[in-house]
């Protein structure tokens, strides 16, 4: 009589001969040998070769790995091949951009023409806003929400439990008082909890961050809702001050037909997005654009730059923002449409797919974010590069993700989880995820 359990594995195999076969990693150096190559020890300088031929391999690991970005909300398609030639600048924006600075190699007219696209996409008039190119979103966040602390030195900040960290770590940063406030499960702000919550502080103005896109499943907080809640409240526009965090769809919501639209129309005080993630950037950077009406409070004149001290850093990278410029000047409203599109299209693609092979799986309206059952297997998430969180974990589908990159994906999912609810951990079929949007 065969054996069951054998029978079993021959049909494993079988099955996963059926798979696409998994492609084998080129041999890349181990961390070690790197890490000693790369040490800085020769006292008379490496040669030049040598030099070059570590870079080279970094190259190629970074070639290799870029096949299996999934989990970061990271544009990895782009090409700046024309814009090689500036590295051989150093350029520096030091200083508010509105007023250019006395370092000649600065590229403040890139910039501004930059921030001109943001302040038009997020409706506001030329002459009402002030912004800069940050380093990321990160900056984007802590410029905001100082402008909110400072017209508001004494107010509370209110933020959903599912903001990113950096939101937690500014608060703690300006020393400011945190109230988490509860979200819903497809991730928004609920907005019975932040109603109790300001009811319970009513004495101390409001400063709130909202999410347009967390981080984790790409919930769009209702900024139509928070400003009725406020309003509800008693809480009049000159007691508070909403700080709207777009890393990711900051950039992708006006693009999307019938999508909430985030703009200064609605009385908010600041919005940041990340430049790197959905524009594209080979350097982290990001834009934050205010109302110039709260930009004087913590500026400053300072003659050695002959500019004004109104942002968070002193030296600002000049060349991002001419990278971002570049993006936004070749693709037109028109290609940014398009990839916005592309990129939701391949997420509710991605989306069936996990559906259609058994794994637990949900995706917001509006949201390139998918968001499955966290893979068991620390081997398969590292592949990816996925990002988790408790038992979830999630793809975003960027423009570098096409579609055989989606089908590898989950095809070996799939196998990786077949082997693990029979020979592995048994919960896999536990995970329960309610039906979103
Ligand atoms: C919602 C949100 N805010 C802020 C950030 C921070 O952006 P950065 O990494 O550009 O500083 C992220 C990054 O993923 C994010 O998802």
């Amino acid at each position: 009589m065969s054996d069951p359990c054998l029978m079993e594995i021959e049909s494993l195999s079988t099955a996963a001969n059926l798979l696409p076969p998994v492609v084998p990693l080129t041999k890349i150096e181990s961390p070690q040998n790197v890490s000693t190559s790369l040490a800085i020890s020769n006292l008379n300088g490496d040669t030049k070769e040598n030099l070059a031929h570590l870079i080279n391999n970094y190259v190629q690991s970074l070639s290799h790995t870029k096949m299996h970005i999934l989990g970061f909300p990271v544009n990895l398609d782009f090409d700046y091949e024309a814009l090689g030639q500036l590295l051989h600048f150093h350029i520096n924006n030091a200083g508010d951009p509105f007023m250019g600075n006395c370092f000649a190699l600065n590229s403040t007219s890139f910039e501004l023409c930059v921030l001109d696209w943001f302040a038009s996409l997020w409706g506001i008039q030329k002459n009402e806003y002030w912004g800069y190119v940050t380093n990321g979103g990160t900056e984007g966040n802590l410029y905001g929400i100082l402008v909110g602390r400072e017209q508001f030195p004494e107010g509370i900040l209110y933020t959903s439990n599912e903001s990113h960290y950096s939101v937690f770590k500014i608060a703690r940063m300006y020393r400011m008082q945190c109230v988490k406030v509860a979200t819903s499960s497809s991730g928004e702000i609920d907005c019975a909890h932040l109603k109790a919550s300001l009811l319970a502080h009513k004495d101390k103005p409001a400063i709130i961050n909202l999410n347009i896109g967390t981080t984790m499943k790409g919930a769009i907080d209702d900024v139509d809702l928070v400003i009725q809640t406020l309003e509800a409240c008693g809480f009049t526009p000159d007691r508070f001050y909403i700080h709207c965090d777009g890393a990711l769809f900051g950039m992708m919501l006006p693009f999307i037909e019938h999508a909430p639209r985030i703009s200064f129309k609605k009385p908010i005080g600041s919005i940041a997005i990340s430049g790197h993630k959905f524009l594209g950037c080979p350097i982290p950077c990001g834009v934050v654009i205010t109302r110039s009406k709260h930009t004087n409070s913590f500026s400053r004149d300072i003659e050695i730059i002959a500019s004004r001290d109104a942002t968070i850093t002193g030296s600002r990278n000049g060349h991002a923002p001419i990278f971002l410029w570049y993006a936004l000047k070749k693709k037109g409203l028109t290609g940014v449409k398009k990839e916005v599109e592309r990129c939701i299209a391949n997420a509710n693609y991605l989306y069936d797919q996990l559906r259609d092979a058994g794994i637990g799986v949900v995706k917001n309206e509006y949201s390139n974010i998918v968001v499955f059952e966290k893979p068991l297997d620390d081997g398969f998430a590292r592949r990816w590069s996925l990002s988790s969180s408790g038992n979830i974990a999630h793809v975003v589908v960027m423009q570098h993700v096409t579609i055989e990159m989606l089908d590898l994906f989950v095809s070996e999912f799939a196998q990786k989880r077949f082997l693990w609810m029979h020979y592995g951990q048994k919960e896999v079929g536990v995970f329960k995820l309610c039906e979103l949007g």
